[in-house]
C-alpha cells in the first residue's frame, strides 16, 4: 500500500552523499511521491533539479520558512513570487511562525504570512504552516486572511484537540510526523479526536525521526513508524491508515 511523504527537505545538504538510495529505500518501503518545501531563497536550485530528477515522485513547493524571515523578507518575496509562472509548484510553503528559536522578527514573520496567504489564495495552491509556539497567532491569520477555497496543513501538529477541531472547522489538515511516536507528546490523545480523512503522513526531513530511529537523520522510509503508530492509537490496521491519508495528500496537492 502508498504513503505519501507530505513534507521532507530531502534536497539539505545532509543528502548531499546519498539522495538517490534515500529514495530507493522509501521506494521499498512503499513511499509514493514525496513533497519537498522550501526554506529560503538558496534552497530553490537543489529543490527543483531534485524534483526534475525524479518527476512524478518528487514534487516542489515553494515559500519563505518563518525561520528565514529577517529585515529583507519584502525583496525575498518579491524574489519569489515570479517563479510561480517559471515553475510547477504544488503548493506555499513552508510559511508560518516560530516563536521558538527567535521572536525579533515576530512582526516580519506575520507579514511574509499573510503575503503569502495571498499568493495561496491567488494560486489556487495549498499552504504549508509551520507553528512552533505559535498556534493561534497563525491559526488567526490564516482563519483572518484565507480565501473561502484556501485548504492546507498545519505541518507538524503538536496541539490539542481543541487545536485540532479548529484546524479541520476551516477545512484544513494535521500533519503528523515522528513526534507521534515520543513519549509524552500527548498527540496519542488528540488524535483519537481527529478523524483520520483529516490526517496527513509526513516525515520532515533531516528532522524528528520517529521511534526507533530517534536522534538520527530522518528520511522518507521511516513514514513506516508513523503509520504504525497511528494505526495502533486509532485501533484501525495500517492499509486504512495508508490509503486514507494517501487519498487526502492526492487531494489537496491536486495530483493523480
Ligand atoms: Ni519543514
Amino acid at each position: 500500500m502508498p504513503i505519501i511523504d507530505t513534507h521532507a527537505h530531502i534536497y539539505l545538504k545532509q543528502f548531499k552523499e546519498d539522495v538517490d538510495k534515500v529514495i530507493q529505500r522509501a521506494k521499498a518501503e512503499g513511499v509514493e511521491s514525496i513533497f519537498l518545501p522550501n526554506i529560503d531563497l538558496d534552497s530553490i536550485e537543489g529543490m527543483l533539479s531534485l524534483s526534475e530528477q525524479y518527476p512524478n515522485y518528487c514534487y516542489a513547493l515553494l515559500g519563505l520558512h518563518p525561520c528565514s524571515v529577517k529585515e529583507n523578507f519584502e525583496a525575498i518575496l518579491e524574489q519569489m513570487k515570479p517563479m510561480f509562472q517559471q515553475h510547477t509548484f504544488y503548493g506555499v510553503g513552508e510559511t508560518g511562525l516560530d516563536y521558538h528559536w527567535d521572536v525579533t522578527y515576530k512582526d516580519q514573520q506575520k507579514e511574509a504570512l499573510k503575503i503569502q496567504v495571498e499568493w495561496a489564495n491567488e494560486l489556487k495552491l495549498p499552504i504549508i504552516l509551520h507553528t512552533r509556539k505559535s498556534f493561534e497567532d497563525t491559526y488567526d491569520i490564516i482563519a483572518k486572511h484565507k480565501s473561502a477555497e484556501l485548504t492546507g496543513i498545519f505541518h507538524c501538529f503538536g496541539g490539542n484537540a481543541d487545536d485540532a477541531q479548529k484546524v479541520i472547522d476551516i477545512g484544513f489538515y494535521v500533519g503528523i510526523g515522528g513526534v507521534v511516536t515520543y513519549k509524552n507528546s500527548n498527540l496519542d490523545e488528540t488524535l483519537k479526536h481527529v478523524p483520520l480523512n483529516k490526517i496527513l503522513i509526513e516525515t520532515d526531513s533531516p528532522y524528528l525521526s520517529p521511534v526507533p530511529k530517534r536522534g538520527k537523520r530522518n528520511e522518507p522510509a521511516f513514514t513506516k513508524w508513523v503509520v504504525e503508530k497511528i494505526a495502533t492509537i486509532k485501533n484501525i490496521s495500517i492499509e486504512e491508515v495508508e490509503t486514507i491519508t494517501t487519498q487526502s495528500a492526492k487531494k489537496l496537492y491536486q495530483i493523480q
